[in-house]
């Protein structure tokens, strides 16, 4: 029985899609085993930025050297570069046999059972445009009580510097009626935690017109979308959901209807991660984000005045064309005025085929490393003050499982996003899945220690399917919401 492996390069989408490869190889046949061992090495790739295309070439070459040892071995590039790339990819790196693209995932078995009859390598890089298929959830589920749900893909936005409108094609939405019923299997079968995930998941509108309309969305507003009305109907038709999160969204759909939403739904965290990308009026332009700084700081006042204990996170990028040190410090100054908590920083890379590509890469790399660096600086200091800040508080944790760093402790995230540690996991075992109570004893860099609260150890646990809490002892930790990016 052939082996396969696949190795995920980039963002949650990426994650969501090696899943699903996985799923349709199981499915006809084959096992999952260590790259080392495989007979087809599936290279999920992302091309967002320079950085992780300098990735995928550094290990197409390693994988290339096997090759030579093992002739039969398969190599395949799937995702963002082998859209982008398509066929030239064969031709820059002939120990490639499959080009395989984010639409034509269901075609993997198929295509290598053509390869090992001999076929010359293959190029599949097709957008599903009239009949849209999406990737579902998974039939055999994690060990933790969260999933995601493609809700939407592709990208209508024309940002400048981004390179998404090519590798994932113009927006196609799932119908509400699909989500709900996937939602709803996943909550039956012990997940309580939900991310929907799009491009710009927040611009949604159901292809089948099914939604009634959101309170306070403004059909005449052209930023209004469906997004608020489904959360209302997620939230109303799945009532064992206990937390619905999104990511990412565009901050232009942040709609007085969606900020209701957050507002009236008890299942939204307290919590959105909002890309801003810079904070220079000259810059957004620029960037074609259809929103000035301005815009952008009044949305999030009045997410806070809906939901005052909201944490905001984002992304930035440092070094775009033209960016001067006075539009820099006005980034600087517009993290330091949301006080976001988890900035995403990015030095500017020049992607193929974006509009940006015509502007000159003006500002010299170290330029760019030093504005980086800078950016890290203040946005490390807002996460420790807002950790610290949470000191002695306590905080309704989602427990999703043990800690990595510490056998002894439980892992969930506070309904703000924060990582929380809980001690004594042995008690904490019986309540994964649920939202325990937990007072916060300790601060770390990027997360927290808490203890599980009298009130709350005196509760009887709901109980979790065995599954899951068999499950816990193995159970791996999930990426800190602090600073990362290219240091
Ligand atoms: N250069 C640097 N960063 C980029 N991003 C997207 N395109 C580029 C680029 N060309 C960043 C943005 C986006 C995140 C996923 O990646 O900040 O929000």
């Amino acid at each position: 029985m052939p082996g396969f492996s696949v190795t995920t390069f980039g963002c949650q989408m990426n994650q969501h899609d090696s899943e699903r490869m996985e799923e349709v190889l199981r499915g006809g046949g084959a096992t999952a085993v260590a790259a080392d061992d495989a007979d087809v090495v599936i290279l999920n790739t992302c091309s967002v930025r320079e950085k992780a295309e300098q990735k995928l070439r550094s290990e197409v070459g390693r994988w290339a050297k096997v090759k030579r040892e093992r002739p039969d071995l398969l190599i395949v590039v799937a995702g963002c570069m082998a859209q982008q790339e398509g066929r030239s990819i064969l031709a820059e790196m002939p120990s490639v046999d499959l080009v395989l693209g984010p639409d034509n995932i269901a075609e993997l078995p198929g295509l290598l059972a053509e390869l090992r009859m001999g076929s010359p390598p293959l190029v599949r890089t097709e957008f599903d445009l009239d009949a849209p298929r999406f990737l579902t959830a998974p039939t055999t589920l994690g060990e933790r009580p969260t999933a995601f749900v493609t809700t939407m893909k592709g990208c209508n936005e024309r940002c400048t510097f981004c390179v998404v409108p090519n590798t994932r094609g113009p927006e196609r939405y799932r119908s509400s009626a699909e989500l709900i019923a996937e939602i709803a299997d996943l909550v039956s079968r012990g997940v309580r935690e939900v991310t929907l995930l799009g491009q710009t998941v927040n611009s949604y509108r159901d292809p089948r017109g099914a939604l009634p309309r959101a309170p306070e969305a403004d059909p005449g507003d052209p930023d209004e979308s469906e997004f608020a009305a489904l959360l209302r109907a997620i939230a109303a038709e799945v009532p064992g959901l206990v937390r619905l999160r999104y990511t990412s969204p565009h901050p232009r759909h942040l709609t007085p209807s969606l900020i209701a939403a957050h507002r009236d739904l008890a299942i939204m965290p307290h919590h959105v991660h909002l890309p801003v990308q810079s904070g220079s009026d000259r810059m957004l332009k620029r960037m074609l984000r259809r929103y000035r700084r301005d815009e952008f700081l009044a949305r999030v006042a009045s997410l806070r005045a809906a939901v005052p204990e909201a944490t905001i996170s984002t992304d930035i990028i440092v070094g775009f064309p033209g960016e001067t040190e006075a539009d820099f410090e006005e980034t600087l100054s517009l993290i330091e005025a949301v006080g976001f908590v988890g900035v995403f920083g990015f030095k500017y890379s020049v992607r193929p085929n974006t509009p940006a590509e015509r502007l000159p890469d003006d500002v010299p790399e170290a330029e760019k490393s030093r504005r980086l660096a800078r950016v890290f600086d203040v946005s490390e200091r807002l996460v420790r003050e807002h950790l610290a800040q949470q000191l002695g508080k306590t905080l309704r944790v989602l427990v999703e499982g043990p800690s990595k760093a510490r056998e002894e402790n439980a892992t969930g995230r506070s309904e703000r996003n924060e990582i929380v540690h809980i001690e004594d996991a042995a008690r904490v075992r019986s309540r994964v899945g649920e939202v325990v109570e937990v007072t916060v004893v300790e601060a770390y860099k990027h997360s927290l220690l808490g203890r599980m609260t009298e009130a709350e150890l005196a509760r009887t646990p709901e109980g979790m399917p065995t599954r899951m809490r068999r499950a816990l002892p193995l159970l791996g930790d999930k990426p800190s919401p602090g600073p990362r990016g290219e240091a």
